[in-house]
């Protein structure tokens, strides 16, 4: 049996502006560590940061609208231990777009660098404070392996929906119906 009922509209595009924005600035977060020191490695960084910095936003109204409307049900009835395994992948997709930014202006302020959206100042320049530096730096770096597995499960679960079972589950999250 399938559950026909579609996801709202905030569901659907807070979904896609998270994770594509997560995306993006994950791979060009990849690109700019291997880079030597230099103008464009800074440049890119800036724009990293900025980008990072306007998910965190994102994230936190994605999570508000979560707990609003509750846990989305699966598209079609599926064993308690596949819906336990979907739901932790949820779970920590969603923390990765908290902790992310996080860890990452943790980093930034405990430089002694400050943090803005493309010029908006969020937090201005002040001292460094190395102990945090050190563990926004940790955590940051960390998580990337954990997030690319985690991503892989992830995209391999909706597609084993949609073409396997057949069950729309990526289609409903296109906000298509059928
Ligand atoms: C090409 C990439 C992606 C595809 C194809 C995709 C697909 C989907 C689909 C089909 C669902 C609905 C699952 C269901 O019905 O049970 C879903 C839910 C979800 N996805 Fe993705 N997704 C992608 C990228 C991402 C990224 C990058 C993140 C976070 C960093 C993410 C986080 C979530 C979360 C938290 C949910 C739970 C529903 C919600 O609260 O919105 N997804 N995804
Ligand atoms: C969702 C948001 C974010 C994602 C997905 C993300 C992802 C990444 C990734 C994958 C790397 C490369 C790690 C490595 O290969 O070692 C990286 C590096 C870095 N990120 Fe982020 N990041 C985010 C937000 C931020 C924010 C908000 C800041 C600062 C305000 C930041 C600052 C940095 C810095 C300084 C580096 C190291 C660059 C270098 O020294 O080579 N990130 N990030």
């Amino acid at each position: 049996m399938l559950n026909n009922k579609p996801l709202s509209w905030q569901t659907i595009s807070l979904h896609w502006l998270t994770g594509l924005m997560f995306i993006g600035v994950f791979v060009l977060g990849l690109y700019m560590a291997d880079l030597p020191r230099g103008p464009e490695k800074f440049e890119l960084i800036g724009i990293h940061k900025s980008l990072g910095a306007l998910i965190l936003l994102v994230a936190i109204a994605r999570i508000a609208w979560r707990l609003k409307e509750g846990a989305i049900s699966p598209a079609s009835p599926v064993a308690p231990w596949q819906d336990k395994l979907a739901k932790s992948v949820h779970g920590i997709l969603m923390l990765a777009t908290l902790l992310m930014p996080l860890s990452g202006i943790a980093m930034s302020v405990g430089g002694g660098r400050g943090v803005d959206i493309f010029g908006w100042q969020l937090i201005g320049q002040g001292d460094k404070i190395a102990w945090l530096q050190e563990l926004g730096g940790a955590i940051h770096g960390f998580s990337v392996n954990i997030i690319i597995a985690v991503f892989v499960l992830h995209v391999v679960g909706a597609l084993k929906h949609q073409v396997v079972d057949k069950d729309n589950t990526i289609s409903r999250m296109l906000g298509r119906m059928s």
